[in-house]
């Protein structure tokens, strides 16, 4: 029997059971929740298919410094994409995942998935996790929202998928990673991720 590089990539996957998740990070302001994510994905033993939009790269240098991705392109874990290449496995539904977060999520890219419309691929990625019934979580952060966002989220949630507004809570505690994280660990809970990012709240 012959087997095959993907062939033998997908049995060794399997076998140690890592989770696949596709995070895909676009030009919204709140940087930081994507990278603090992929931070928690990656100590959680996750693969994580990652695109950046060009405008994410814009926002990243003005918000985080964009060379903080390179940190984890080192990563073996990390399967690191150009927008606007197609021909790869997270632009078709045949390569199965254990779902898709785009945190932050722009307006823009909330108003091109909602249309279905694909003009880079990390709103392809999503119009597939649609289509295939997978996992589609959105880190909506625009303020204050029109009627047009108020719309598209509606749309995408008729379709499935799920918005999560990046709104932290104030009960985590007071300093800024903790907002952060408060929104990090609902997302991480949504994907089905265990992690002991700590968020919940507590009546003592
Ligand atoms: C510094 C900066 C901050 C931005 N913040 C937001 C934001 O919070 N929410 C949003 O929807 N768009 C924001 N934008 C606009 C988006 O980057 C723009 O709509 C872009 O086309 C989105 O493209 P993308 O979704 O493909 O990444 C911001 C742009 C810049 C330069």
């Amino acid at each position: 029997m012959i087997i095959d590089n993907w062939t033998l990539y997908y049995f060794l996957f399997f076998v140690n059971q890592m989770k696949r998740i596709i995070l895909g990070m676009t030009g919204a302001s709140g940087t930081v929740y994507g990278l603090r994510l992929l931070d928690v994905l990656l100590q959680t033993n996750c693969e994580v298919h990652l695109a950046v939009s060009d405008a994410w790269k814009s926002v990243a240098k003005e918000e985080s410094g964009v060379q903080i991705l390179e940190r984890f392109t080192l990563n073996p874990n990390v399967k690191l994409y150009v927008s606007d290449n197609f021909a790869v496995p997270i632009a078709s539904g045949s390569v199965p995942n254990d779902g898709m977060v785009i945190a932050p999520c722009s307006g823009g890219t909330l108003g091109c998935i909602a249309a279905g419309v694909n003009q880079h691929l990390i709103h392809r990625a999503a119009e597939v996790q649609l289509k295939e019934r997978r996992r589609l979580i959105l880190l909506v952060r625009e303020s204050p929202l029109s009627l047009i966002h108020l719309q598209n989220m509606e749309r995408i949630t008729l379709a499935g998928g799920i918005i999560q507004p990046a709104c932290p809570c104030f009960y985590s505690g007071g300093n800024t990673n903790d907002l952060i994280d408060s929104v990090v660990a609902r997302t991480l809970d949504l994907l089905g991720v265990e992690h002991n990012v700590s968020c919940r709240y507590s009546c003592q």
